[in-house]
């Protein structure tokens, strides 16, 4: 049976509201993604039957909530393929990342040294910089190829004996460009590196097999893939987040307090401080669950025809220019573009004016616009629910743009 996108549509309210008159073409998918209903249902039911804080209370609200909490661990671990003593809720990506650039980091020496690309989001370069300044670590750079790929080629030559770690993104939240992670850890490999994948823009496509992939390190944001906002995931091995120290102090992650000392939970606890974000990380875990159960093949499939109507359509176009991989493979369904001689904000802005959200600008990756001496690019980023339509609004737009603008 084909992939049926009316019918994944009609889980997502949001998609049937009228704004201002217009219909809802949500394109800005790698920004935030939409929740489908299982998701609202699932906040809602810990809201309005068993809210309570977790882990510290024995009334029996609080026992349902620690169930929920941590069977939202469960499912997210099986979205990874992973042991549930593995994930470790944060409030975000940005914050996993923070956490493993502070706590792994505080396990470095100076001089050790820290391999990113050119084409990450800042949230996988500021983080290091911040533990340089601290540690005294040395960052090193993959560049990008000139159709937005981080170059791996070039990978075995910037490898020391002193890298410890590589840290890249899985997919590019600008170029769509999906990386070689076998090629990537087997380099790691040679010289003893730690390899953490950045999965923002990749868990919003589907369950991911951590044990096959064979990375030490994975992060995703829950808002990015169909979950709530403040919440996210950092899973590593179990044997390193057992010799990491903790990020943040406070309650919950502790053994035993004294004035003298503290003791340390085991993981994950010991890296969840305080009140989690509980009803997000319930949210969470019926996102998981609903993408398990999504047809990722048709879905995948129904993503890439919707990335070459996309593509064929700008290249009718005249002055617009794809910025990334010109082919299907290798990518997921997040595309750039430029408007020769229009700024990508005023792109988006038309495209509002037709109903089509889309994101512009730099898209926190600095460095690559720098290197391809970029103002920025309009990015369209979809979603398995993202229809023909959609994509039909949009070129609609982006005509409309290159007639009016220029
Ligand atoms: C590749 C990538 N990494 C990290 C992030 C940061 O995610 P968050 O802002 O949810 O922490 C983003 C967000 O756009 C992203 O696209």
């Amino acid at each position: 049976m084909s992939f049926d996108v009316g019918a994944v549509r009609g889980q997502f309210p949001i998609l049937s509201e009228i704004i201002d008159g217009k219909p809802v073409h949500y394109l800005d998918n790698g920004a935030s993604a939409q929740t489908p209903n299982a998701v609202l249902d699932a906040v809602r039911t810990y809201e309005t039957t068993g809210r309570a804080n977790v882990l510290r209370g024995v009334h029996r609200l609080a026992e349902r909530a620690t169930d929920a909490y941590e069977n939202a661990r469960v499912e997210v671990a099986t979205f990874l393929g992973v042991a549930p003593m593995e994930i470790v809720f944060t409030g975000g990506c940005t914050a996993a990342i923070n956490l493993v650039a502070y706590s792994y980091g505080s396990l470095l020496k100076p001089g050790d040294r820290i391999l990113l690309s050119e084409l990450e989001h800042h949230s996988n370069i500021v983080p290091w910089q911040l533990l340089r300044s601290r540690a005294g670590i040395e960052i090193d750079m993959i560049p990008v190829t000139v159709d937005g790929r981080i170059d791996l080629d070039k990978l075995p030559g910037l490898l020391t004996p002193r890298t410890k770690l590589i840290s890249l993104a899985h997919v590019s939240n600008v170029t769509g460009a999906l990386i070689d992670v076998g090629a990537v850890v087997a380099a790691a490999k040679s010289v003893g590196a730690r390899v953490m994948l950045d999965g923002a823009q990749k868990a919003p496509h589907g369950p991911i097999d951590l044990p096959s992939l064979g990375v030490d390190f994975y992060v995703f944001a829950g808002h990015k893939a169909y979950g709530p906002n403040g919440i996210g995931v950092l899973w590593a091995k179990a044997e390193l987040l057992d010799a990491m120290p903790p990020f943040m102090g406070g309650g919950s992650m502790i053994g035993r307090v004294t004035f003298a000392e503290t003791t340390w939970a085991p993981a994950p606890r010991r890296f969840e401080a305080g009140t989690p974000p509980i009803g997000p990380a319930i949210g969470l875990g019926a996102a998981c669950k609903w993408m398990r159960a999504l047809d990722w093949t048709g879905a995948h499939a129904h993503e890439m025809t919707m990335v070459q109507h996309l593509m064929d359509g700008l290249q009718k176009i005249d002055g617009a220019r794809i910025f990334g991989p010109a082919g299907l493979q290798n990518r997921y369904p997040v595309v750039s573009f430029m408007l020769d001689g229009v700024h990508p904000h005023d792109v988006a802005q038309t495209l509002d004016s037709f109903g089509v959200a889309v994101r512009a600008g730099h898209h926190c990756a600095q460095p690559l616009m720098d290197r391809f001496d970029l103002d920025g690019t309009t990015r369209v980023s979809m979603a398995p629910y993202n229809s023909r339509g959609d994509i039909d609004a949009l070129l609609t737009g982006v005509r409309h743009a290159a007639k009016t603008l220029r």
